[in-house]
């Protein structure tokens, strides 16, 4: 059988492990491999190559994708869904690997339905597809923050000054909450809960008045509330407006110093939290469920993706992992606030 792999959405550390986990098991079994350049954008323009054993070496500890991504959407091409399956019949693929979010993941659901021989693989470092305890990408950028947050504590600390750090995490904070818990925000604001500004402010005096004087705050870059600007309404071409403009953390942290007059700074995150060498939890779940998703498509098993569950690897249909959104629980928000 010759196996498509592509990458789709924003990138994640981890992403060339699967790649390479993929393409290792059908090249061990005799099989060929294709690589499809910059997700479903190749896919729709025939940018296709063959990937040969070299290629697939040397690539576990990278960070992006050898294969290149893109945010490219065919559902919302004409005929793309048409010109996706013309092209992978003209280059002879005939099973595809489809490894992303939800976005990258509700086109392969399409393609599913369409009668293409499909599999997915989960990366987000949103970490926010439905039934899988593990998203590629997310277990490497809560290092990140944990690394950030103690590197900010002693200059907070030194300095005597609020800390604003801003995550991404667009509609759900588990990159700002398991970050947060591990690096010891004093506060966590994401956006499945509501807070309002006094009672950030609230927090702030509670804490001084206890001679705790500097305070860190993570904020996840999708947070909602009165006062902070709504952005710029530039989409992509799955709808989604970008959030690194909206300055959350910035105008969080201006409204922290009116209201308190503690001097504050923010830190934005942003794309360091994507790049760099993918941690060892994301090197190997990513090369087993690469590996699966391999052995899914030798055996014919289309339209589901192999997802961590309770600490093994089960099987899952794609429709059920984009059916909703994972959300950070309440007791987890609970929590955090004991250690506010
Ligand atoms: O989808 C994952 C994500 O990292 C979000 O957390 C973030 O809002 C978005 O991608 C940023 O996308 P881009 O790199 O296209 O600006």
């Amino acid at each position: 059988m010759r196996i498509g792999v592509l990458t789709g959405g924003g990138d994640a550390p981890g992403l060339n492990a699967a790649i390479r986990g993929v393409a290792r098991r059908a090249l061990q079994l005799g099989h060929r491999v294709s690589g499809i350049q910059n997700g479903w954008a190749g896919a729709l323009q025939g940018d296709i190559d063959e990937l040969a054993p070299e290629d697939v070496r040397g690539i576990l500890h990278l960070g992006g994708t050898i294969l290149g991504t893109s945010r490219t959407n065919p559902l919302k091409e004409p005929d793309g869904v048409k010109r996706v399956m013309a092209n992978l019949k003209r280059f002879g693929v005939e099973g595809l690997v489809a490894i992303g979010g939800d976005d990258t993941l509700s086109v392969a659901a399409a393609m599913h339905e369409a009668g293409a021989l499909v599999v997915g693989v989960p990366k987000t470092i949103d970490n926010d597809l439905s039934v899988t305890d593990f998203c590629i990408g997310f277990d490497t950028a809560v290092g990140v923050v944990v690394e950030a947050l103690d590197r900010l504590h002693t200059t907070a600390s030194a300095h005597h000054r609020v800390m604003v750090v801003e995550v991404m995490g667009r509609d759900t904070g588990w990159v700002a909450m398991m970050g947060g818990l591990a690096g010891g925000a004093d506060l966590i604001l994401i956006p499945e809960f509501e807070v309002k500004v006094e009672e950030i402010v609230a927090h702030l005096y509670k804490r001084r008045g206890e001679d705790r004087d500097f305070s860190i705050i993570v904020v996840a870059e999708g947070v909602q509330f009165e006062g902070l600007p709504t952005g710029e309404s530039k989409t992509d071409a799955f709808g989604h407006v970008q959030l690194a403009q909206r300055g959350v953390g910035d105008a969080l942290s201006r409204m922290i110093e009116s209201e308190t007059g503690f001097e504050t700074r923010v830190t934005v995150l942003g794309h360091l939290q994507r790049g760099g060498s993918p941690s060892p939890v994301d090197r190997i779940w990513a090369t087993r469920l690469g590996v699966r998703a391999t052995d899914l498509l030798l055996d014919k098993k289309g339209g589901v993706i192999p997802v961590r569950k309770n600490g093994g690897v089960s099987i899952v249909r794609i429709s059920e992992v984009v059916k909703a959104q994972r959300k950070v629980p309440r007791d987890l928000y609970q929590l955090a606030q004991v250690f506010g």
